[in-house]
């Protein structure tokens, strides 16, 4: 592991801790490469979510519209951001930290269903909590390069995802009514609060010897960790919330994961 880190060990959902104090420098490492993985996992599950809401959207429409040809680009960028990040996780040896039970299964629910505003909300709150982390872990020599290059590839990439999943947010808002903007904030804030809450699996635990259970009950705890994943949404959260996407009782959601 050449003693660099999967990914900033500030970052790592135990650092600041008794627990981690008690690792050694390479169980530390250990840990940052299984949680990076499980990151990427996170993202890759919302890819493969993604992919799926944009055929649907694709179906129906012209291919013939700038629009339906940039959707199917988006798919093809998606589809091979996942490829990388699975081949990231099978060059660290790391398990598959699949999202557990019952968030794979409102993933299913959501790629069946969502559509315009939660589509695109929920598509920027995957996005730009990945982006945050991978911006910041790119541009650190203390990481493995290895998840240094798949950072910056995703980070140049994902750039115009999120623009136009702004744009497109931005343009939808004002046409929607009462009732809409309700389920829309509803939906975004389920997205928002199992993506935050799944970004590591107890699992990764297991990699230097702790109990999942205890151990993720620390990290949840943790103030450190709560303040990164606060630090994530910086830059989202005011955007979805000029966009009215954030607010009314589905608030306590964004608050719960420590997203606000
Ligand atoms: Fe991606
Ligand atoms: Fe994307």
């Amino acid at each position: 592991m050449d003693g660099r880190y999967g990914m900033p060990a500030h970052r790592v959902s135990l650092f600041g801790t008794e627990l981690w104090d008690q690792l050694t420098e390479e169980q530390r490492i250990t840990l940052s490469v299984h949680e990076v993985c499980s990151i990427a996992r996170v993202g890759l599950w919302f890819e493969i979510i993604l992919m799926q809401m944009l055929l649907r959207y694709a179906y129906d429409r012209d291919p013939r519209s700038q629009h339906i040809q940039y959707a199917l680009t988006e798919i093809a960028d998606e589809c091979r951001h996942s490829i990388m990040f699975a081949k990231m996780t099978e060059r660290y040896g790391v398990p598959d930290y699949k999202p557990r039970w019952y968030t794979q299964q409102s993933g299913r629910l959501f790629k069946t269903i969502a559509s315009g505003a939660a589509m695109f909300a929920g598509t920027l709150v995957a996005e730009e909590i990945t982006d945050q982390l991978q911006r910041e872990g790119m541009k650190d020599d203390t990481v493995q390069p290895l998840t240094r290059m798949v950072s910056k590839i995703h980070v140049t990439e994902e750039a115009r995802h999120v623009r136009y999943a702004r744009e497109e947010l931005a343009r939808l808002v004002p046409t929607l009514n009462k009732a809409e903007i309700t389920v829309g904030r509803s939906l975004t804030a389920l997205s928002a609060f199992r993506i935050a809450t799944n970004l590591i699996h107890p699992d990764v635990y297991l990699s230097v010897g702790l109990d999942p259970k205890v151990a993720s009950k620390v990290a949840k705890a943790n103030p450190h960790h709560q303040e990164t994943i606060r630090w994530t949404a910086r830059k989202l959260v005011p955007f979805l919330r000029e966009q009215d996407m954030i607010g009314g009782p589905s608030e306590v959601l964004w608050r719960k994961a420590h997203l606000l």
